[in-house]
């Protein structure tokens, strides 16, 4: 699929996995790539791509010439927001859609479903009036189950939008996943589990999952189980496989979870471990069963202004820690062979990760309000 010739548009190449996709795009000789991108405070596509290219694993330099073409547009508008001349341009050309953009916040409900379901279906109607009945790749989210717990899940009893979940985010991406399988266009689905900006010395992608972890130093226990293990990947897991999936002649299925399953990391009281040694904590961090954490038990843990505030801010986070699903990768095991990219457990880079959040003044920022 990804041959010479072959033209690609990627949607979402700002963020942190799109980002990386263009990047290992530019090494392929494949025909043109396109990046669909926003304009924000007055730095137009052309300069945001640059900057993204420049925070790469390998970074480029943002005046070399890199080749990729950034096109304004805003996948929640009509005609997401082309120019006339992009929009004739990628609907002749194009041979794949490889579609990352996403409103990526568990908070932010009204734009999950703008960004999300509208956002996809408008790429999905693009699509179908391409000349060339691109291959549509959609990346989801392992999560499109919804509200889960204590399992290993294949691809095939996972989507389920109509199930309870824990936030819009998840909610939105489901009923995306359906729209594009309902869309009629050839599809490629990747599934991604918890993706970490491992190899990335950029605090924005990092503190995108990890932003709490600094804030734990306030705390003595949280109610996390201690056994419990995260689905957790590195980003260069994530892209290894797709371009490793788009460079398969032919593949036998149309969904594949790009998660750790087994493989991936220890149970949360070794992570605990290696945040309790980088925090340098004279009392480790606590970790109590969900089920043991009583009110009586919470008023004694949580006592200060400081740390309920902190305990608040991490409601729409607990019940993800403690879903402790993993998600199988056999399929992608099978499809990809030899070539299944390298996937180092989670502990390994984790203090890797502590250090780059150590270098955020907003998490210095965050204790200083909560305080105030
Ligand atoms: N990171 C994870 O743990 C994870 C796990 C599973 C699945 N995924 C999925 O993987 C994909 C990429 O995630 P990510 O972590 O790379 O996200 P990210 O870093 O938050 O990037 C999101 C990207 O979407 C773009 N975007 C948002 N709204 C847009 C709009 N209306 N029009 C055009 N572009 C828009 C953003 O552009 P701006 O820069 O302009 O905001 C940015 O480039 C998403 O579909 C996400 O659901 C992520």
């Amino acid at each position: 699929m990804l041959t010479r010739g072959v033209n690609v548009l990627v949607t979402g190449g700002t963020g942190l996995i799109g980002g990386e996709l263009l990047r290992a795009l530019i090494d392929h000789p494949i025909g043109k790539v396109w990046a669909l991108a926003r304009s924000r405070n007055q730095a137009g596509p052309a300069l945001r791509i640059a900057d993204r290219l420049s925070r790469t694993s390998s970074g480029i330099d943002p005046d070399e010439d890199h080749g990729v073409i950034p096109v304004a547009g805003d996948i929640s508008a009509d005609r997401l927001g082309l120019s006339a001349m992009d929009y004739d341009e990628i609907r002749n050309e194009a041979d794949i859609i490889i579609h990352s953009a996403a409103e990526t916040s568990f908070i932010r409900s009204d734009s999950c479903s703008r960004t999300n379901v509208a956002g996809s279906k408008h790429l999905i109607d693009f699509g179908r009036t391409c000349r060339r009945n691109p291959l549509f790749v959609y990346i989801s989210t392992a999560f499109v189950s919804g509200v889960m717990s204590n399992k290993l899940v294949h691809e095939d009893e996972s989507l389920r939008p109509e199930n309870e979940h824990h936030n819009e985010y998840t909610r939105s991406k489901a009923v995306a996943e359906q729209m594009v399988r309902d869309s009629g266009l050839p599809v490629l689905i990747v599934r991604p589990s918890i993706v970490l900006s491992a190899g990335l010395s950029c605090l924005q992608f990092a503190r995108a999952i990890l932003w709490f972890v600094p804030l734990l130093k306030e705390l003595d226990a949280i109610p996390v189980n201690p056994a419990g293990r995260p689905d957790v990947v590195p980003v260069s897991f994530v892209v290894d496989s797709i371009i490793g999936l788009l460079e398969q002649p032919k593949l036998k299925y149309d969904c594949y979870h790009l998660s750790a399953s087994h493989e991936g990391s220890g149970p949360y009281s070794t992570l605990s471990e290696v945040t309790d040694r980088f925090y340098d904590r004279s009392k480790p961090l606590e970790l109590i069963r969900p089920a043991e954490w009583t009110r009586e038990m919470h008023r004694r843990v949580i006592r200060t202004p400081l740390q309920r505030k902190i305990f608040a801010s991490l409601r729409n986070y607990l019940p993800f820690l403690n879903m402790s699903v993993l998600y199988d990768h056999s399929r992608l095991r099978e499809e990809l062979g030899s070539r299944f990219p390298a996937l180092p457990p989670f502990q390994s880079y984790f203090a890797e990760l502590l250090g780059v959040l150590s270098t955020d003044p907003v998490a210095g920022r965050m204790l200083n309000a909560v305080r105030a």
